[in-house]
């Protein structure tokens, strides 16, 4: 795309817009955005990537008062138990396939957008993050880690087989004591990729204000790419939305991830109810987010006039 056909394309600072990202990125300039920070649909299998509001209400809605599923995330991650048929493979792979060439749609516009240099951080479910990963490089972006996010928590999940031939009859079930389908799940993967630089470092630096990573942690060591021990999410975080990410997470990405810069704007195409846009508002950064239900939208803006208000009031705080 040449500069005249960007001349018409425009971005509203400190806004969330209403829309497919896919389609909305579109009418954003190019190399506008500093670092994206986002949290997509993790294809899990029930929602694919189409998001539905009402299912993930739905099935929130089921499971909530069980003891062994993680409450605030919806079932349907591929780990349940159930037949295991060739039938049941194939929706698996051409699920995974439809996954991976909706990522690409997306992740091409986001590098059209990003500036030289702009690192994304890409949350993803760990059966997932290369499918995102490989799209990502697939638009030209450079893969140049995969953080893990160590929560420090996780509920077994899938299928307990003791538990599972009890319930068959079978006399010798205490045989399988142990046994499961899958690990604890205790780590979120975050791929960091990072838009081509100009030549090296520096000479991106000067021209796009993003390129390296702030490594030094207040306490003196140096930040490992294990994200770990960062205050966790209260319940009062969750603000009538399944996948709300901790806001002192994300604070501590966007704070690794690009400098405070007045050209520096950081964007979250899947906006949820908003973490990343309050993350860096109370960072000083400007924002964009996009969010394609339209129910979100009133969550994020009282988010984002609530951490104003608590700024103007505890300016010391942030
Ligand atoms: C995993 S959630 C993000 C949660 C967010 N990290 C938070 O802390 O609240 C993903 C969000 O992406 C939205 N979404 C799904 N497809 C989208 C699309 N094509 N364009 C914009 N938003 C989309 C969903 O409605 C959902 O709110």
């Amino acid at each position: 795309m040449n500069q005249e056909e960007d001349i018409n394309k425009n971005l509203e600072l400190n806004k969330v817009y209403l829309g497919n990202c896919i389609e909305v990125m579109k009418t954003f300039p190019q190399n506008s955005i500093a670092c994206c920070i986002t949290d997509p649909p993790y294809n899990y299998e029930f929602i694919g990537h189409k998001w539905s509001d009402s299912e993930v209400q739905r099935r929130t809605e089921r499971v909530k008062d069980s003891k062994t599923m993680v409450k605030n995330i919806p079932y349907g991650s591929g780990l349940a138990g159930g037949v295991r048929n060739a039938r049941w493979y194939e929706r698996n792979r051409n699920n995974d396939l439809d996954y991976m060439k909706w990522c690409q749609l997306w992740t091409d516009q986001l590098f059209r957008i990003c500036k030289a240099g702009a690192p994304v951080a890409v949350f993803n479910s760990n059966r997932s993050i290369a499918h995102v990963q490989i799209a990502l490089e697939n638009s030209g972006f450079y893969t140049r880690d995969v953080l893990v996010y160590r929560r420090n928590s996780g509920i077994p999940r899938g299928l307990n087989l003791e538990k599972k031939l009890e319930k068959m009859g079978h006399q010798d079930a205490s045989k399988w004591n142990g046994w499961h389908s899958a690990f604890r799940n205790e780590w979120e993967a975050v791929v960091i990729v990072q838009k081509p630089l100009i030549n090296n470092y520096w000479e991106t630096i000067q021209k796009t204000h993003v390129g390296v990573f702030k490594t030094v942690n207040n306490d003196g060591s140096f930040q490992s790419n294990i994200f770990e021990n960062l205050s966790k999410k209260d319940k009062s975080e969750n603000y009538s939305h399944c996948t709300v990410k901790p806001l002192g997470l994300i604070k501590k990405i966007i704070d690794t991830l690009v400098p405070v810069h007045e050209k520096n704007i950081v964007f979250d195409p899947f906006s949820g109810s908003g973490t990343t846009l309050v993350a860096a508002q109370e960072l000083g950064f400007d924002y964009v987010g996009i969010e394609i239900e339209e129910n979100y939208i009133p969550i994020i803006n009282q988010r984002l006039d609530e951490s104003k208000n608590n700024i103007l009031s505890n300016p010391t705080l942030f």
